[in-house]
């Protein structure tokens, strides 16, 4: 029997990891994850088994600390790739806590690329954001649009400079062949089983969860922060991607380092639909798919927050054959279905 291809997943209990994780397993690939779960649970793993009829390899570890990241490379050194996904995520609360988000994203970016190199696992896919980008001048944002240094939050900056490491690294060692950067728009929904979502701890900060969470009843209503703003309907604009085409895309993306088909050892590609909404066409969206009225009031403008920005999704679709297939009605009908199952089962059956 062919021997399938191992991949570590580091934060693959959270959000993204663990709606890439079902993909993976479910194209063959063999799994190891390494997750501290400062952000997520073990839960997710019983959730990617119902899906997949697999129990992932999971280690519970911090990438900062140098024995655990030990026996788990140890371990797990047969891997042909790593996705990154473990980082802290927070805009605002890196603004709050910088030299956490720098100490937390850099630091376990360094120690992995030196497990990498100290076992020969050889390449690396990483989870950056649209947020590297920073003040932009011309929209849409293709990969050649240029990278603003420094990015409006401490968390870009952790995104920017771990983006330098990692090709810096491939320039120079040997043993790190190759590397792709997936810069995610904003990713929303959930898996459409129902059964695996986004978890946010305490109060939302980002859209979907918000305007669930207050559709649920757990948050009186939704603030939408702005309608001056210069769009057709004066709320800002996003290129919201959903879930599962964000997962395929790294799986797709892994078929190209592992079956070297890449032009560039170090390799950036955008993951967006390629098509901006506006907060008021996302309520919309979920009032629609929802059957329900959303309670929501307009208030000022959340501070930072840009008018528009979406993707050329261009760059995908030609190099790794990958375009987004989901709509924004997908989206939402993803979202709430998640929301009620994880309130309904999930919550009632912990009580
Ligand atoms: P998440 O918080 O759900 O998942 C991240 C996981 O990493 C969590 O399970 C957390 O416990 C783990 N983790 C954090 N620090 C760790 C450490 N030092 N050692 C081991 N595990 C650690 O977040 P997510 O939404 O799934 O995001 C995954 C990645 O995608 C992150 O790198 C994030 O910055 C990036 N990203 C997310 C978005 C988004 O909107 N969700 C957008 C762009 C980029
Ligand atoms: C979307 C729109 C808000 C909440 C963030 C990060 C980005 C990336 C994705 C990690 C904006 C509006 C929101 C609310 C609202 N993450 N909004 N009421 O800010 O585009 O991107 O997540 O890499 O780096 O910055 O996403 O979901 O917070 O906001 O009106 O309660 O919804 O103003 O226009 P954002 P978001």
């Amino acid at each position: 029997m062919k021997k399938k291809t191992k991949v570590i997943v580091t934060g693959g209990t959270g959000y993204i990891g663990s709606h890439t994780v079902v993909e993976l397993l479910q194209q063959d690939y063999e799994v190891a994850i390494i997750d501290n779960l400062c952000n997520s649970g073990k839960e997710a793993l019983k959730w990617i088994e119902k899906i997949t009829g697999i129990l992932p390899v999971f280690t519970q570890g911090d990438l900062r600390d140098v024995n655990s990241c030990r026996v788990f490379f140890e371990r797990h050194r047969d891997a042909e790739a790593v996705i990154h996904f473990a980082a802290l995520k927070a805009v605002g609360e890196s603004v709050q806590k910088p030299l956490e988000y720098y100490e937390n994203n850099i630091s376990s970016t360094l120690l992995l690329l030196d497990n990498m190199i100290k076992y020969e696992i050889p390449k690396i896919i990483f989870s950056s954001s649209a947020t590297v980008y920073g003040k932009y001048e011309t929209l849409p944002l293709t990969e050649q649009s240029p990278v603003f240094f420094p990015a409006t939050s401490p968390y870009g900056i952790t995104k920017q400079i771990s983006e330098h490491i990692i090709k810096d690294a491939i320039g120079a060692e040997q043993s790190l062949q190759a590397g792709i950067s997936l810069r995610y728009f904003n990713p929303v929904g959930a898996h459409s089983s129902g059964l695996l979502g986004e978890l946010p701890q305490g109060i939302p900060n980002n859209l979907m969860p918000f305007i669930t969470q207050t559709a649920a009843g757990i948050r009186e209503k939704l603030m939408v922060f702005g309608d001056d703003y210069d769009t057709p309907d004066g709320t800002a604009i996003r290129d919201y991607i959903h879930i599962e085409d964000l997962a395929l895309a790294h799986a797709v993306a892994l078929g190209r380092l592992v079956d070297q088909n890449y032009r560039d050892p170090f390799e950036v590609f955008n993951l967006g639909t390629g098509r901006g909404s506006s907060v008021m066409e996302v309520i919309q969206s979920f009032e629609k798919t929802s059957g329900l009225k959303l309670n929501y009031v307009i208030t000022n403008r959340r501070a930072g927050d840009a008018a528009c920005f979406y993707a050329d999704a261009e760059m995908a679709q030609i190099e790794l054959g990958w375009k987004a297939k989901y709509k924004l009605d997908d989206m939402t009908t993803s979202a709430w279905r998640w929301e009620q199952y994880y309130r309904e089962k999930i919550l009632n059956n912990k009580k």
